[in-house]
């Protein structure tokens, strides 16, 4: 299962990652996640990306490519690979393609996760996530039952430092420039299949089982 999930920041593609592997034994590769990580250790790679996401801007296409590319050599992702949050430009899409050519695996779907960018605002203020398992959750819409503490595993939940106001809209900007002409670039290849992103959170898994389950028939 060679997957790419796409959609506006705040979508759900975290959401949904989460369940996607944890049902289909895929690794989860997310270029955020691997920034925060970065970030966190203090290593070269965060220091290059930090400027870029606390301003809510696109890391430069050849830093990104870069991570990728080592991350898809692994040998885990022989077995498929769930790739979210890249590509984001047509010139990381491009690359994408040349990496699996020569890996010999094509994509099965890209899956975007689709909602009305007005409502993303408030999904991104109001999401809190996991310091220790990295699980999200939403203070209105997916609430933890202890406040502040994982449900998962009782770790303490903080707020990304780029899910301020100012940021959040500086994110979706540069998204609807940048990333939305990448679906009619894998519409024309007959990859892109839309998810309502705008339904319950089990729903929206739902309707991804029934795509994915065509993949095993
Ligand atoms: P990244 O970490 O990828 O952030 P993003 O794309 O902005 O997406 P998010 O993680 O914010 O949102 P999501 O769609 O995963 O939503 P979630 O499931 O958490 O990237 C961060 C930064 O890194 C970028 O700005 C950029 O600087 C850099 N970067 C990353 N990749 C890059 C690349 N390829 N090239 C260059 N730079 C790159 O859900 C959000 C909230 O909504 C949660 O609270 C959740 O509980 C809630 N929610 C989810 N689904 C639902 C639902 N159905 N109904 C109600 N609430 C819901």
């Amino acid at each position: 299962m060679n997957l790419v999930l796409m959609g506006l920041p705040g979508a759900g593609k975290g959401t949904q990652a989460e369940k996607i592997v944890e049902k289909y034994h895929i690794p989860h590769i997310s270029t955020g996640d691997m920034f925060r990580a970065a970030i966190k250790d203090g290593t070269e790679l965060g220091l290059k990306a930090k400027s870029f996401i606390d301003k809510g801007e696109l890391v430069p296409d050849e830093v990104t490519i870069g991570i990728v590319r080592e991350r898809l050599s692994k040998p885990d992702c022989q077995k498929g690979f769930l790739l979210d949050g890249f590509p984001r430009t047509v010139a990381q899409a491009e690359a994408l393609e040349n990496m699996l050519s020569e890996l010999e695996r094509p994509i099965d779907y890209v899956i975007n996760v689709d909602v009305d960018k007005d409502i993303l605002l408030e999904r991104l203020t109001g999401r809190r996530i996991c310091t220790e398992c990295g699980a999200t959750y939403h203070l209105i819409f997916n609430p933890p039952s202890k406040e502040g503490v994982c449900d998962r595993c009782g770790g303490e939940l903080y707020q990304r430092a780029d899910d301020n106001e100012e940021t959040v809209q500086n994110r979706l900007e540069v998204n609807l420039k940048q990333t939305q002409p990448l679906l009619s670039f894998y519409e024309d290849k007959g990859y892109l299949r839309n998810i309502n992103g705008q339904q319950d959170i089990d729903k929206v898994f739902a309707d991804i089982e029934e795509l994915l389950g065509g993949l095993n028939k």
